[in-house]
C-alpha cells in the first residue's frame, strides 16, 4: 500500500491526494509507478529467466503508460482482443512475447494474429482450432498454438472469476482435449507448440496453483506416449492480493512454490509463461472522489459521492470490498453507511455497512482499484471517463485525460 497518513495528510507516493483532487479534479484514478514496479520486480526476482517469463494480463489495467513500465521492465504480454493486440504493439512490445487467449477469436483476429507473427494462439474449442488451420492454410503460414486445457480445479474464488472449473465456458476440458491435441499435431498449417491454462483469478492460497501444474504434467506426459513434444507451458495467471483481510500469498511464496512444483514435476525445460495481472497492479491503484451529498435515511445513511459503478464495477459484479478511507479529518461521529454512486441502479455502491466519520465534499480514497476497474469501466448513464494520473518520483502524471462528454456521442450519427 502507498497510501500514507502523516501530518494529517494522506499522500501516494509522497503526493498530496487533496491536491490531486484539486488540480485534476474528481473522481480520477490514481496509480503508484513505484508499487506497480515493486510487484513486477518481486516476481521477476523468483520467476525470472530465459526460460521464465512473466506476460502481464492487459486486461487487468490497459492504460499505454503502465503497458510501457511493464515492457521496459521485460514483460510479455497476454491478450485477448484486437484492441489489447493494438495497445501493446502501440507501446512498441515484441510480437514474438504476445500469447493470445479468449473463448470468441473471429476470422479476421485470427488472421491479423498470424500476420503479426504472435508467439501464441492460445485455442480454446476445437472449432476454433479448425478455424485456425483453415486460415493458417489460406496465409500459408503455420500458426503457433497452445490448447488451453480446463483442469476441472476449483481455485476458491468469486464464481464469475472461477475460469478453471469445468462448467466454465472456457479451455478444452479434460474428456476432448487429447483429441484437440491429436488433430494440432497432426495438421499441416498448425504448430502445437504448448499446453495453456488459467484456473481464475484472485486466487487467495498456493494449493490450486499446484494442483493444476501436477495435472498438466501428467496430460504432458500422455502427450509424450503419443509422441507429441511442447515447448511451452502456460500457466495463467490468478494470483490474489489482499482488498481487506485476504491473505492472498506474496509474489515471493507464490514464485517460490511454482519453482518448486515445475521441478517436483521434472517440467524446467519447457518454456514456462505467467499471465499475471491484478497481483502487479491491483494495489498499486486508487480512485479519489468527492462526497456530494450525505442521505440520512431512518434505516439507513447513503454517502453519495461522484463516482460510481461505471468507473469500478467490481462491487456491483462481484460484490468485492474495497477499502475506503476518508482524508478529511473530521470531529464527526462515524456513522454506518453505503457509499454509492450517482448511477441509477440499486447495485450502484461502492462499500456496504462502513463505518465512516464524513461530511458534504470531504474526499474519500477507493484502495485497491489499480486492477479491473479503469480497464473494466463504461459511460453508463452518459457519464466521462475519468482522467487517470500517476505518480512517478514524487510527481504526479496525467496519464489518461478525463473524457469529454461530446466525445460520447462523437460516433453517433443523428438520422
Ligand atoms: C487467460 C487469462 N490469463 C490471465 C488472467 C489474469 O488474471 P489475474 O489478473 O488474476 O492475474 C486472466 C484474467 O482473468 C485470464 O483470463
Amino acid at each position: 500500500m502507498n497510501l500514507e497518513h502523516n501530518n494529517k495528510a494522506y499522500r501516494i507516493d509522497g503526493v498530496s491526494i487533496k491536491e490531486l483532487a484539486e488540480k485534476f479534479g474528481t473522481p480520477c484514478f490514481v496509480y503508484s509507478e513505484s508499487s506497480i514496479s515493486k510487484s513486477f520486480q518481486e516476481i521477476k526476482d523468483v520467476f525470472g529467466s530465459d526460460k521464465k517469463n512473466i506476460y502481464y494480463s492487459v486486461k487487468a489495467n490497459s492504460s499505454l503508460s503502465i503497458l510501457k513500465l511493464l515492457l521496459n521492465m521485460g514483460a510479455g504480454f497476454d491478450i485477448v482482443s484486437m484492441g489489447e493486440l493494438d495497445r501493446v504493439i502501440k507501446i512498441g512490445a515484441n510480437p514474438k512475447k504476445i500469447v493470445y487467449s479468449g473463448v470468441g477469436k473471429s476470422e479476421s483476429d485470427i488472421k491479423h494474429s498470424i500476420e503479426l507473427g504472435i508467439y501464441c494462439i492460445n485455442v480454446e474449442s476445437f472449432a476454433e482450432l479448425e478455424r485456425i488451420n483453415k486460415i493458417a492454410g489460406d496465409l500459408n503460414i503455420k500458426a503457433p498454438v497452445a490448447i488451453r486445457v480446463n483442469p476441472n480445479i476449483d481455485p476458491g474464488s468469486h464464481e464469475y472469476i472461477s475460469t478453471g472449473l469445468e462448467s466454465t465456458k472456457f479451455g478444452i476440458n479434460l474428456k476432448n482435449m487429447m483429441d484437440a491435441f491429436i488433430y494440432a499435431d497432426k495438421e499441416q498449417f498448425i504448430d502445437l507448440i504448448g499446453i495453456d491454462y488459467h484456473i481464475g483469478s484472485q486466487i487467495e492460497t498456493l494449493d490450486p496453483f499446484i494442483e493444476a501444474i501436477v495435472s498438466v504434467s501428467k496430460i504432458i506426459k500422455e502427450l509424450k506416449s503419443k509422441d507429441i513434444n511442447l515447448e511451452l507451458i502456460d500457466m495463467g495467471g490468478g494470483l490474489g492480493i489482499n482488498y481487506e483481510k485476504n491473505t492472498s500469498p506474496t509474489m515471493k511464496q507464490y514464485g517460490e512454490a511454482i519453482n518448486k512444483a515445475i521441478k517436483d514435476n521434472e517440467l524446467d525445460s519447457y518454456n514456462l509463461i505467467l499471465e499475471l495481472g491484478r497481483s502487479i497492479v491491483g494495489n498499486a491503484g486508487y480512485l479519489i472522489t468527492k462526497v456530494e451529498y450525505i442521505k440520512k435515511d431512518s434505516e439507513k445513511n447513503y454517502v453519495i459521492v461522484d463516482a460510481g459503478m461505471d468507473n469500478l464495477i467490481r462491487p456491483a459484479l462481484y460484490g468485492a470490498w474495497h477499502n475506503i478511507v476518508c482524508i478529511n479529518t473530521n470531529n464527526e461521529e462515524k456513522i454506518l453507511c453505503d457509499v454509492v454512486g450517482p448511477v441509477c441502479e440499486c447495485s450502484d455502491f461502492l462499500g456496504k455497512d462502513r463505518e465512516l466519520s464524513v461530511k458534504q465534499d470531504d474526499i474519500l480514497v477507493i484502495c485497491s482499484c489499480g486492477a479491473y476497474a479503469s480497464s473494466m469501466a463504461s459511460n453508463y448513464n452518459s457519464r466521462p471517463k475519468p482522467p487517470e494520473i500517476i505518480i512517478r518520483n514524487g510527481e504526479a502524471i496525467l496519464i489518461s485525460k478525463k473524457e469529454e462528454i461530446s466525445d460520447l456521442y462523437s460516433r453517433e450519427i443523428i438520422i
